[in-house]
């Protein structure tokens, strides 16, 4: 094996050279020139201002979305379309209404399993995958609630749990935590590196709050716009348990301080008024 073919092996997810062109996006490219390894297990957040591609990025890692050019592998296969190895979270958490928590946990399992061929092995099998998955949210007690009747962290908790029933090895998180309240948020951050210990997921977590994504990643990749591409890369020099007193340390400050300085930079902002703007303009929209 060469030492080309063994990178290839240790990456669970690779972006090479992706470019993305909307149609009648010629002139400001969504991506340009993107090239990112991801590891297995690896747990990587992706930050920046709004438009700067986050999303169409993320999108295309899970094959929903296409790509002008370069290439995305996954477990060293092009990335052509959804696949089972992949499953995506979004912001708003997309619960249907009519299913109890635990029949929306399972039921993106039991749209795929040919139901002509499920056997009782299978049900039962579903349904304990199912159970450990509300134990690992936590949400054991309203596994017979609607949705309607939780909040909106636990609302996201179930969509969560749902991505993982199918036991993916890629959560690709858009926003997740975005329309929660900071102290659900904060409860939400330490949920999910739990799930990452426990279900040894590789984790892409795409946010506009710095914070949120140094308290999470392994590393950070900082984006920026016009055109959508990577300006840095940073490791996260914290232990990989993470825990909120961290926060308030040094090291979390000072890369606090250095991203949002690189941000501010980039977009081409002076104050701090017009920096949280640009990070909290709107989602789809773009920042022309
Ligand atoms: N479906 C689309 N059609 C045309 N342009 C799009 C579409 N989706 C995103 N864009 C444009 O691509 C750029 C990147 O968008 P996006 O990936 O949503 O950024 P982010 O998630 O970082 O806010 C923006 O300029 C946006 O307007
Ligand atoms: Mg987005």
């Amino acid at each position: 094996m060469d030492a080309r073919a063994g990178v290839i092996a240790m990456s669970k997810v690779r972006i090479e050279r992706l470019g993305k062109v909307f149609d009648g996006h010629e002139a400001t490219p969504a991506l340009h020139d993107v090239s990112l390894d991801i590891a297995d297990n690896e747990f990587v957040t992706l930050v920046g201002a709004s438009g700067c591609g986050k999303s169409t990025l993320l999108r295309i890692v899970a094959g929903l979305e296409t790509h002008t050019s370069g290439t995305v592998t996954c477990n060293g296969r092009p990335v052509t379309g959804p696949g089972a190895e992949r499953a995506m979270v979004f912001q708003h958490y997309s619960l249907y209404p009519w299913l109890t928590v635990i029949e929306n946990i399972k039921f993106s399992r039991r749209l795929r399993a040919g139901r002509e061929n499920l056997t009782s092995s299978d049900v039962e099998a579903a349904s304990g995958r199912a159970d450990a998955l509300l134990n690992l949210i936590g949400l054991a007690k309203v596994a017979h609630a609607y949705p309607n009747q939780l909040s909106g962290g636990m609302q996201q908790r179930v969509a969560i749990a749902r991505a993982l029933m199918g036991r993916p090895q890629v959560l690709l998180m858009d926003e997740p935590f975005g329309a929660l309240d900071a102290q659900t948020r904060e409860v939400m951050h330490d949920l999910i590196l739990h799930i990452h210990r426990i279900e040894k997921t590789t984790i892409v977590f795409v946010t506009h709050d710095v914070e949120e994504a140094i308290y999470l990643g392994q590393r950070v990749v900082l984006m920026q716009p016009r055109p959508g591409r990577i300006h840095s890369i940073y490791p996260v020099p914290l232990p990989a348990r993470r825990h909120q007193d961290m926060k308030h340390g040094e090291p979390f400050r000072a890369l606090k301080a250095e991203i949002l300085a690189r941000i501010r930079e980039s977009a081409g902002v002076t104050t701090d008024t017009e920096l949280l703007d640009r990070l909290n303009a709107g989602g789809d929209a773009d920042t022309q």
